[in-house]
């Protein structure tokens, strides 16, 4: 059985890939901020789930995650799932709300990469989840210029890393996923029906998390029905 950290599981996709890594029996480290939603993950466990409240833009947090792992010598998969996201024309958006999306969506994962480099080994994988938005060549929608910026920056941080750790046997992926009936879609799109369900997704990232490294790396992939879902 592996070790499976899953930031941004307290609601969701990060929360059902927790549930279903779990369901798999595999022991899954699950984040987020959200002290109740993750104490109802737990309670939908066998107990193979370990919640940890966590800011990841926070070096408190981060200090917490680390302890958190403490007694386990490997993490076997990391999925960076934790993200945000405003819908607002370029020409209003503010410098926080940009510094925002660049803390969350991209330097949270380079910082809790860092904190977990000791416990990867050959064999581990690292899976950024990107958007369609931070594909390149993609439709792009107006009003996620923050958004789609950071995950397109999360997608070449992919590549590199890739070239990195290639030498110690470490993969890194981006999945590039497309529209997720999620409570973030709600948000940004209120109204919009999405083709794909969390927990359908779920399934697809768990499986991908720990099953491809064995045959991909650096790769940025889209994850979507079409363009520009
Ligand atoms: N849904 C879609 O259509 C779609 C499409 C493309 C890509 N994606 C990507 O897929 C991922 C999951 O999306 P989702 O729709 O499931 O989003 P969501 O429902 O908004 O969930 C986001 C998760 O991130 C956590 N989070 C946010 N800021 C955090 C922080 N500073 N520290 C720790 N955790 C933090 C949230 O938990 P707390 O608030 O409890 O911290 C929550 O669990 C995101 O990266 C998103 O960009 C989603």
């Amino acid at each position: 059985m592996k070790n499976i950290v899953i930031t941004g599981a307290s609601r969701g996709i990060g929360y059902e890939t927790a549930k279903y890594c779990s369901q798999l029996g595999h022991t899954v480290f699950a984040i987020a901020r959200s002290a109740d939603k993750l104490s109802k993950l737990d309670k939908e466990s066998s107990g193979n789930i370990i919640t940890i409240k966590a800011d990841l833009t926070t070096a408190e947090g981060l200090t917490r995650v680390s302890n958190s792992l403490q007694h386990i010598s490997r993490v076997d998969v990391l999925i960076n799932n934790a993200g945000t996201l405003i819908n607002k024309p370029f020409l209003e958006t503010t410098n926080e709300e940009w510094q925002h999306h660049i803390d969350v969506n991209l330097l949270s994962v380079v910082k809790l990469i860092k904190t977990l480099y000791a416990k990867f080994e050959a064999g581990s994988h690292i899976v950024n989840i990107g958007s369609m938005g931070g594909f390149q060549g993609s439709v792009k929608f107006p009003g996620l210029s923050a958004y789609s910026t950071s995950k397109g920056a999360l997608a070449i941080l992919t590549e590199a890393l890739s070239t990195e750790f290639a030498g110690a046997g470490i993969a890194v992926n981006c999945l590039c996923l497309g529209a997720v009936q999620t409570e973030m879609l709600n948000d940004a799109f209120p109204g919009y029906s999405a083709p794909v369900q969390p927990d359908e997704m779920a399934k697809f990232i768990s499986e991908f998390g720990l099953n491809s490294h064995k045959y991909m790396n650096g790769k940025i992939l889209p994850v979507a029905l079409n363009n520009p879902e």
